[in-house]
């Protein structure tokens, strides 16, 4: 049986750890050739891991323009097209109102909404010569439902599910659907720094998920995998919970 992602060129953004890492494994086994991006650079695990699944590692910083076409040139160069983009690299800084910092909201826009709206401008481009592709934008439950101490972060994760229904009309005719894929609470190495000090605020969030259990990158990967291939052909400008049907 074909693999859902067979033989298609695919870039995400944020892959070195967490949700970016899981997705790059999930469009490798899937198929994809893969190329993962992120501003970190490898520890010799993590290489010899995307070795192993074939995947090819660009490290660039987001916020460098310059930097990021000329990754973006280089897939096209070395593949001819591209026909994938997944946008997951964010970054959070949770605060309550009073205590909300400029520099790190102006960092977080920089990096959650401009960096996404860029690549879009840049990718879409190239799709767009072969008649079209997918990109998967990585929003969040907070958008949805709002949550206390994220009020910066979650008006960034707002504008991307904002942008993503506005490109998915503009970029339509080019054969470009754009989907949004809202996660809940994941575990992931950033999650463990965030919350796991703290198992009783974890316990009554995990109450307010009808599924009963936090999310895992794997939910998040299998997800952004279905609406980057082409059984979600009539799919476009959706935003796809994948929050285990939490509640605030
Ligand atoms: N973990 C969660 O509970 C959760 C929930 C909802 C949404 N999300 C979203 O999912 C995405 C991934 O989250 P995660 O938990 O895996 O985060 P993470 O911090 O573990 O990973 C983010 C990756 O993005 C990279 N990155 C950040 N800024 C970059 C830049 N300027 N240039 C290049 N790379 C950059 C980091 O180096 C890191 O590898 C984010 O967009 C996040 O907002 C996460």
């Amino acid at each position: 049986m074909e693999r859902l992602l067979e033989n298609k060129i695919c870039i995400i953004t944020g892959a070195a750890q967490g949700i970016g890492r899981e997705i790059a494994k999930r469009f490798a086994e899937d198929g994809a050739v893969v190329y993962a991006c992120d501003r970190q650079e490898l520890d010799d695990s993590k290489i010899q891991e995307f070795e192993d699944l074939k995947i090819h590692y660009l490290s660039f910083d987001l916020t460098d323009a310059a930097a990021t076409k000329a990754a973006m040139m280089q897939v096209f160069k070395a593949e001819g097209r591209i026909d994938v983009l997944v946008n997951n690299a964010g970054v959070v800084f949770n605060r309550k109102i009073g205590m909300i910092l400029r520099e790190e909201t102006e960092l977080m826009f920089r990096i959650n909404v401009i960096a996404v709206l860029e690549l879009i401008q840049l990718v879409s481009r190239l799709m767009a010569r072969n008649g079209g592709g997918s990109i998967v934008n990585i929003a969040s439950v907070t958008a949805v439902l709002g949550s206390p101490g994220q009020v910066a972060y979650s008006a960034t994760k707002g504008a991307i599910i904002a942008l993503t229904k506005s490109a998915a009309k503009e970029l339509a005719p080019q054969g470009i659907r754009v989907n949004a894929v809202a996660p809940g609470i994941v575990k992931t190495e950033r999650f463990a720094e965030l919350y796991e000090v703290n198992g009783e605020k974890i316990d009554s969030r995990i109450s307010r998920i009808a599924l009963g259990r936090l999310g895992t990158p794997e939910d998040i990967a299998n997800a952004c995998s279905f609406l980057a291939s082409d059984r979600a052909s009539y799919i476009s400008g959706h935003v796809l919970g994948v929050d285990g049907c939490a509640s605030i």
